[in-house]
């Protein structure tokens, strides 16, 4: 395959020299960009993006023609692999997704399937193999999937929580239970992730939306325990290029020493998290990516290059560090802002790489 034209952002998560410091943003592809609303009009759904493999391509491509960034992600969701095991998503406006059949019995834990990817989950590979040639190496191909436990939110939920009594309610009473459900979730993850890897994701991010709604406890042993195994079973390289992973956890910022033994060769920090003191608690075990305050784009752009410099100062020199928001862009933010975003990485962050 086509070698990488710009691998700057590989190599900060491998903790490589370079020249500049990568910059990529967490959902990059989606409302606030104008051309994806469009596109998503004449797709009818948010969902008939994701299953149409040139739609999807072509979201991904957007915000690449746009802006700088190092990386592309695929557009995708995390709730393809429940969706897979039949659970039958759906998305209503305002509401964000939802399940026709949530997980509600030990006998549904018990049915759940584990997809095989290349089958039921088909019209994802075909959409990263199809990416992967658009790219032609300009940037590489970031892959990912929902952690275990976040996905078990949405599926002992029915959509999106605010409070998390269901799926709670099963870890408190019925722990078992949830890890059954959790240690299909692992398999069914794992095997996702390769058959990106192998249809040329060249990262993969693991997406722990949710894991800051537990205890510290809770957190070690119904999330992070199953991150660790996924990592376990991950292909580390393809055709002698290693496979960066990244384990992002929103609201993990208090247990970073415990997750830089889960493998993961970067870790994600939300807005919360100090980067200089994250920095020097992981210390050379891995790569940290983030985390400017979503909101801060809201901001006039002087600002935002303010913004910008403080984040690259926290982390201060060397490598290791990919500039990301602590969390995903907003709908309603101006694109011109984003570009101030950047443009202010690119130009201030070289300083840091002397
Ligand atoms: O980062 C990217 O650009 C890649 C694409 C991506 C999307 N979702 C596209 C999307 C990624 C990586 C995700 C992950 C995802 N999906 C997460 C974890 C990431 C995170 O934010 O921590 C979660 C929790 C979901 C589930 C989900 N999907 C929610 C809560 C929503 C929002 C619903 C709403 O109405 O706001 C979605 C929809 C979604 N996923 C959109 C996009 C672009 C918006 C769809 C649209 O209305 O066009």
């Amino acid at each position: 395959m086509t070698a990488l034209n710009n691998d700057i952002f590989i190599r900060a998560l491998l903790k490589q020299p370079v020249d500049r410091t990568p910059v990529w943003m967490m959902r990059q592809a989606g409302r606030y960009l104008p051309e994806y609303r469009k596109l998503r009009e004449q797709a009818g759904s948010f969902l008939n993006l994701c299953t149409n493999p040139e739609l999807a391509c072509e979201a991904t491509m957007q915000p690449l023609r746009r802006f700088d960034f190092d990386a592309a992600i695929l557009f995708s969701d995390i709730l393809t692999i429940p969706d897979a095991m039949g659970l039958g998503l759906y998305f209503t406006e305002g509401e964000g997704p939802r399940f026709k059949y949530p997980v509600k019995t030990a006998a549904d834990i018990k049915k759940l399937p584990i997809p095989d990817p290349d089958i039921d989950l088909r019209y994802v590979v075909d959409a990263v193999r199809l990416i992967r040639k658009t790219l032609q190496g300009s940037v590489p191909l970031i892959g990912f999937s929902g952690s275990p436990w976040t996905l078990a939110t949405y599926m002992v939920e029915g959509g999106s929580s605010k409070s998390f009594q269901k799926v709670k309610g099963l870890m408190y009473e019925q722990p078992k239970l949830l890890h059954a459900m959790l240690d299909k979730l692992a398999q069914s993850v794992a095997a996702y992730l390769n058959a990106q890897i192998e249809a040329g994701a060249q990262a993969v991010m693991l997406f722990d939306t949710w894991g800051g709604m537990l205890t510290s406890e809770d957190y070690i042993e119904f999330s992070l325990y199953y991150a660790k195994q996924i990592k376990a079973l991950l292909k580390t390289d393809v055709d002698g290029q290693q496979i960066p992973t990244i384990l992002f956890t929103k609201g993990g910022g208090l247990w970073l020493e415990a997750m830089t033994d889960a493998g993961y060769d970067a870790l994600g920090l939300d807005w919360q998290t100090d980067l200089q003191k994250a920095r020097a608690r992981v210390g050379d075990q891995v790569a940290l990516q983030g985390n400017m305050d979503p909101v801060a784009l809201y901001a006039q752009p002087e600002i935002i290059s303010e913004k910008v410099k403080t984040v690259l100062q926290k982390y201060g020199s060397g490598s290791g560090h990919v500039f990301n928001l602590g969390h995903g862009i907003l709908p309603d933010i101006n694109p011109d802002h984003v570009k101030a975003m950047v443009d202010a990485v690119h130009k201030y962050s070289p300083a840091y790489h002397q």
